[in-house]
């Protein structure tokens, strides 16, 4: 049984959804859902699901102090679902290639800096594009910038809002996240 831990800023549906997939199996186990927001209904997710929640600061996250943390719970994978800030070099380095991140369309196009949730949508709509998806990539220490592992793709509608876009987006990170991870998880990283 391998331990995951959930890093996410927001909503939280992708870490729920991943708890779920993995909930009665003998593969894996979140253990941990972590947040720099401590608004974050990922949070009160956490705690509904009976998972362990903490909220930390960015000093925290920098000073080694959630490094110690997921030592302390004998991690073997990070999976960052909607988290916002730069993972530190220390915990990278801890993990390598260990940690993934999901990102709301086909990099290397519209990620980096800021773009994040519907401005991703939005950008996408606007530039024309037909197509959009989603990307499941490595973490170093750039924005949206590791090794793509797994792309998926959908169909941009020509009456396509930010919005209506992001839930089709939604249901293919739903699909296929904890998949990837499982896999991840089965077949070595
Ligand atoms: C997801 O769509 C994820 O791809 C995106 O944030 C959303 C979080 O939704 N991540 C990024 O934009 C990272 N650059 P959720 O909180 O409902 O899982």
């Amino acid at each position: 049984m391998r331990n995951i831990a959930i890093f996410a800023s927001g909503s939280g549906s992708n870490a729920e959804n991943i708890v779920n997939h993995f909930k009665g199996g003998n593969i894996a186990r979140v253990v941990l859902i972590l947040s720099e927001n401590e608004d974050a209904y990922v949070l009160e997710r956490a705690r509904k699901l009976n998972v362990t929640s903490i909220h930390f600061s960015l000093e925290e996250l920098k000073n080694g102090k959630i490094l110690s943390t997921l030592k302390y719970y004998s991690i073997d994978m990070i999976v960052l679902a909607g988290f916002l800030k730069l993972f530190p070099q220390s915990i990278i380095e801890a993990f390598p290639q260990k940690i993934v991140n999901i990102h709301p369309a086909l990099l290397p196009k519209y990620g980096g800096k800021g773009m994040y949730g519907d401005r991703v949508h939005r950008a996408v709509i606007e530039a024309g594009e037909s197509e959009s998806g989603i990307t499941i990539h490595y973490v170093n220490q750039n924005y949206d910038d590791g090794g793509i592992i797994f792309q998926a793709r959908c169909s941009i509608l020509s009456d396509d809002k930010p919005e209506t876009l992001a839930q089709r987006v939604h249901q293919l990170e739903y699909e296929y996240f904890p998949k990837v991870i499982e896999k991840m998880l089965r077949e070595g990283y």
